[in-house]
């Protein structure tokens, strides 16, 4: 493992990943203009520049005044870019693009200084967390960004599909993978593991099956032909609530994502639906006489090894992600089938990349739990009130892809790149 290397590799590492973290980050901002940096898309999310500013603070906060004991830098950003500052509502008012950029090349620029003389054996967890931190906002600014152009894009998107009758059935659609009873592990005590993915721990499950692949658009398509929108047969009561408040007919992304692949590509099809919140999810499961995993039985899925008796990181094994495994750091879905060499050791495809997948369980604390590096990065979420999702999406970036990795949210919220699939007893 890593943490048995001596302190210069792990520095070394750490400095690449920083770098790499931020090329990527900054990438996303290139082409923005001055009111897309600071409009609110969507009253869930704050603008994309607020998430710039906001990483910046963090790596100053954990890393410049917490472990170096240095004086705030710009004491005037503390209000602004602090989770716990102001409304997302008011985070609208933003120092221009050049400024925030030059906050994060300053606070960057004294964080390399310090790592060369950190106790980096010491801190090792706390750098891990921090790289995870920017990957997951640099997701948020994607969708964001994501979200602004489905908006811009209405004209298009307001267009019907004529070529529906073409929707077509693949010879895989529906297969599912038996997996057997029995003790598993959950969880990661790693290094990089988070504080809500510890401790590992064993969980006995009964057998179930679970679909090998997401559910895709051309399945999810004969939902909404069947009326599944329309009949409340399909949905739990506040499900039913939900929909009758939001009125929506088709997934969020739906009509401007196909439109834009072209859905008279027959391979449009094949792609795993997503811009689903977890009502949606649900009431497809029971649409087809199945139901939405639990999170454990999606892991297990994943990540156990049988035959070795033991939890892989990755579903593939202990190799960090490359594109021939999965579908992330990526510009689009594709198609659910298109990582053979992604698969898990029970042979299910994409669980890694392409669509998060929402499961059946509440986010919550494991038996043990402690909260790191502060109460608010999970504790404060442990209110049954946010589903989990796994697997990580096409936006993701390689650090927070894991099978134990957990992300959560409320089961209205269809902005982030959100599918699912199925389980049956
Ligand atoms: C795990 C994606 C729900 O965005 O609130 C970022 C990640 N936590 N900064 C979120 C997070 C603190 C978190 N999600
Ligand atoms: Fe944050």
């Amino acid at each position: 493992m890593i943490s048995k290397l001596p302190a210069s590799s792990i520095k070394d590492y750490i400095a690449f990943a920083l770098e790499e973290c931020r090329n990527k980050t900054l990438s996303l901002f290139v082409d923005v203009d001055a009111a897309t940096f600071c409009s609110q898309a969507h009253h869930d999310f704050s603008p994309i520049g607020w998430h710039l500013g906001h990483i910046a603070y963090i790596e100053s906060f954990w890393i410049l005044e917490h472990c170096a004991g240095l004086p705030s830098l710009f004491p005037q950003y503390r209000k602004l870019f602090a989770a716990d500052g102001l409304p997302k509502s008011q985070r609208v008012q933003l120092p221009q693009i050049a400024e925030i950029i030059y906050y994060l090349k300053t606070v960057r620029s004294k964080v390399l200084e310090y790592l060369e003389v950190a106790d980096i054996l010491e801190q090792e967890r706390l750098w891990r967390f921090l790289i995870q931190h920017e990957s997951q906002h640099c997701e948020i600014v994607r969708m964001v960004l994501e979200l602004v152009n489905s908006q811009q894009s209405t004209v298009n998107s307001q267009q019907s599909i004529v070529h529906s009758q073409q929707s077509i059935v693949h010879s895989h659609v529906g297969e599912m993978v038996h997996i057997p009873a029995g003790e598993f592990e959950v969880g990661n005590n790693s290094m990089d593991a988070l504080d809500n993915e510890r401790p590992a721990h064993r969980i006995y499950l009964d057998s179930y099956w679970i679909d090998r692949y997401p559910v895709t658009c051309g399945e999810y398509q004969v939902f909404i032909e069947a009326g599944g929108y329309q009949n409340p047969e399909w949905w739990s009561v506040k499900g039913w609530q939900w929909l009758q408040t939001e009125q929506v007919t088709q997934p969020l992304y739906w009509n401007s994502d196909r439109l834009r692949r072209g859905v008279a590509h027959r391979t449009s099809n094949n792609h795993p639906v997503y811009g689903v919140s977890w009502y949606e999810a649900e009431a497809y499961s029971r649409f087809v006489g199945k139901r939405l995993p639990t999170e454990a039985e999606w892991e297990k899925a994943a990540s156990w090894d049988t035959k070795a008796n033991r939890r892989r990181i990755y579903p593939w094994g202990e190799d960090t992600p490359t594109p021939q495994h999965c579908n992330y750091d990526g510009f689009k879905t594709t198609p659910v089938n298109a990582y053979p060499q992604g698969q898990s050791a029970y042979g299910l495809y994409d669980t890694l990349g392409n669509v998060w997948e929402w499961t059946a369980s509440w986010f919550d604390g494991y038996q043990g739990f402690a909260s790191y590096p502060y109460k608010g990065y999970s504790q404060v979420y442990f209110d049954q009130k946010h589903r989990v999702l796994k697997g990580g999406s096409w936006a993701s970036r390689p650090w927070v892809l894991r099978s134990s990795f957990r992300n959560w949210y409320y089961p209205q919220v269809r902005q982030i790149f959100a599918g699912f699939r199925c389980v049956r007893d």
